[in-house]
């Protein structure tokens, strides 16, 4: 019996502050624009990776829960894993077990930390030894935003333009200390998974959003101002640059054939209150991936006034404070 090749890795859920919606190519998974984000700190994915002669097909416990061969999660782990066995030249089938201390699914980017945990602890337990830009691509075979959750703090995710995807991959522009009051303040308002995945909604977006190309030239120059803003710790070009961009992506996904809605009433109430709390002076911004939670970018110096006045909003069932979080790493402890 071969000895069994097992590694762990974590890696931190990370939230776009221009997004990417939109594949160039569907198969290596190059998206139609660049997009920065935050990764995030403690919200995370804890992966095991085991590859052993004991198991005849791959394993993959999310969790707590086995998914079955044919389900869609099932599927794009073992597609992963095979692309992995390719890179190693290896045979063996793998179990991989893996934890996330937020909700699945969810919109709270779990695919990102996911795919980057996997990526990391296949890299370790193959003996690939892949330096983080060769990491951030293999984990964007996984999923796109898995790319930018490699490193900590402020990320850019280039879009690049060949055709076999070795320009596009993620590259740090600050790390998780630069900008020590950044927060974000995650408003869970369901524990639900979300009903279409980022995947398929993507993928009817380009093929029939009649607005899809104004996307993509307003995406370019938010790219811009998003990287002045970091540059220059420019709080409020961020948040105004973050929260339009936000509004952009889900204006493509709504004129969506069929339309594409991820919010829930609480995910309007607040926005809504985002915009009157910043009439008041509390200076605070909303952004919102492809699900109903919504996160709230503001600086340390408003925290205590953003959490209080989330308290009283009905709808929100938890919520998290964060602020720019680790990459991903190594860790001795296994889940199995
Ligand atoms: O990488 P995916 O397939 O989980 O898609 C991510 C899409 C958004 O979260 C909406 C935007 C982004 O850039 O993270």
């Amino acid at each position: 019996m071969q000895k069994p090749i097992k590694a762990s890795a974590i890696a931190n859920a990370n939230i776009a502050l221009v997004k990417y919606w939109g594949k160039r190519d569907k198969k290596l998974i190059l998206p139609n624009n660049s997009s920065v984000s935050v990764t995030l700190k403690d919200l995370h994915a804890h992966t095991t990776v085991d590859f052993s002669k004991n198991y005849d097909r791959d394993i993959f416990i999310l969790n707590r829960r086995e998914f079955r061969v044919g389900t869609e999660e099932y599927e794009y782990t073992e597609l992963f894993l095979s692309l992995i066995r390719k890179i190693a030249k290896s045979k063996l089938r793998a179990k991989v077990v893996s934890n996330n201390n937020f909700p699945t699914a969810a919109g709270l980017a779990s695919s990102a930390a996911g795919f980057a945990a996997l990526a990391a602890a296949t890299n370790e337990a193959l003996g690939l030894d892949l330096n983080k830009k060769k990491l951030s691509m293999l984990a964007r075979r996984g999923s796109g935003s898995a790319t930018r959750s490699i490193y900590s703090g402020f990320v850019k995710w280039r879009k690049g333009k060949k055709e076999d995807g070795t320009d596009s991959y993620a590259k740090q522009i600050a790390d998780a200390k630069y900008w020590p009051d950044f927060r974000i303040i995650v408003c869970i308002t369901t524990k639900e998974e979300k009903k279409i995945k980022s995947r398929a909604g993507m993928a009817q977006t380009v093929a029939t959003c009649p607005v899809y190309n104004g996307w993509l030239r307003a995406s370019k120059d938010d790219l811009k101002s998003i990287e002045r803003a970091i540059a220059k710790k420019d709080f409020t070009l961020l948040g105004k640059t973050a929260e339009r961009n936000c509004l952009k992506m889900h204006a493509i996904m709504m004129t969506t054939t069929p339309p594409i809605f991820y919010f829930n009433k609480p995910t309007i109430d607040v926005m809504q209150s985002v915009l009157e709390w910043r009439k008041e002076g509390i200076e605070c911004y909303f952004s919102i991936d492809a699900s109903p939670q919504v996160k709230i970018i503001c600086l340390e110096e408003n925290i205590k006034k953003v959490k209080e006045k989330c308290k009283h909003l009905k709808g929100i069932k938890k919520i998290i404070i964060t602020k720019p979080g680790e990459g991903v790493r190594i860790i001795k402890k296994h889940l199995f």
